[in-house]
């Protein structure tokens, strides 16, 4: 029996916020470009503050900026702790859940480029982490056909659309189940797949399209026309 299913102690969020934005090409961390005036970090934040139960937040930006200015406009929770990331994301996660409280019964990861995530989605994740789920992420069915490409970049397949979704975060795990999956020492492009390598079911919750990741900076274009309208 996992800390799940045990009488609730709170919700710990792990916001990841120590990418470089090579893509983005800003000129400076992601985290802390600007949308409609604030850091995209702080406009992440708003919504973790929102989720119910919330005990506890790490909150994990690039070594350099830690104890550095540049911090003007985010309004950090209540008790949040900040930490240094490291060179890939499944570190940067790591470092966070090592300062997070750990009477926390429900982790949540969530990429603080996802910055205008809906409330409603972490509410989701939570419900079915506390429902008895190992691991849940948000998914939106996808769209595109997908096809799978040798080095060449020949075609090897075309999966079944029907059975692909694109999934986003806030990702959420009993606290036991994720800090297990980390210890395996495993790397991935986000928490799920090591729980899943380390032999657990993770169950997708429905999505939302607001929940969309800032990686380019048509992203960026498109969060902007999102916070002017709102
Ligand atoms: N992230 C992190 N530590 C890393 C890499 C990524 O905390 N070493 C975080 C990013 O800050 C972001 C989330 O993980 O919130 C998703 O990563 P991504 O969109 O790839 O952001 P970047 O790595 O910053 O962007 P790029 O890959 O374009 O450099
Ligand atoms: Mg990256």
């Amino acid at each position: 029996m996992t800390d799940a299913h045990a009488a609730p102690r709170g919700v710990g969020v792990v916001v990841v916020a120590a990418g470089s934005g090579s893509r983005l090409g800003a000129g400076r961390p992601k985290a802390f470009v600007p949308l409609g005036g604030r850091p995209l970090l702080d406009w992440a934040l708003e919504g973790v503050a929102a989720v119910a139960g919330l005990r506890s937040v790490a909150v994990v930006v690039p070594a350099e900026l830690v104890d550095a200015d540049g911090w003007a406009g985010v309004a950090l929770p209540p008790g949040a702790t900040v930490v240094a990331g490291g060179a890939e994301r499944t570190e940067s996660v790591a470092a966070g859940l090592a300062v997070l409280d750990p009477a926390c019964d429900v982790v949540l990861v969530h990429d603080a480029a996802r910055c205008l995530t809906p409330v409603s989605v972490f509410d989701r994740v939570v419900e079915a982490v506390r429902a008895g789920a190992d691991g849940v992420v948000p998914g939106l069915a996808v769209v595109d056909t997908v096809k799978t490409v040798d080095t060449e970049g020949y075609v090897t397949g075309t999966p079944d659309r029907s059975g692909l979704r694109a999934v986003q975060t806030p990702q959420g795990f009993p606290r036991d189940v994720l800090l297990g999956a980390h210890a395996s020492g495993m790397v991935a492009t986000d928490d799920a797949a090591l729980v899943e390598r380390t032999g657990h079911r993770v169950r997708v919750v429905e999505g939302d399209p607001l929940a969309f990741k800032v990686t380019t900076p048509d992203d960026l274009a498109r969060a902007e026309r999102l916070v002017a309208r709102a």
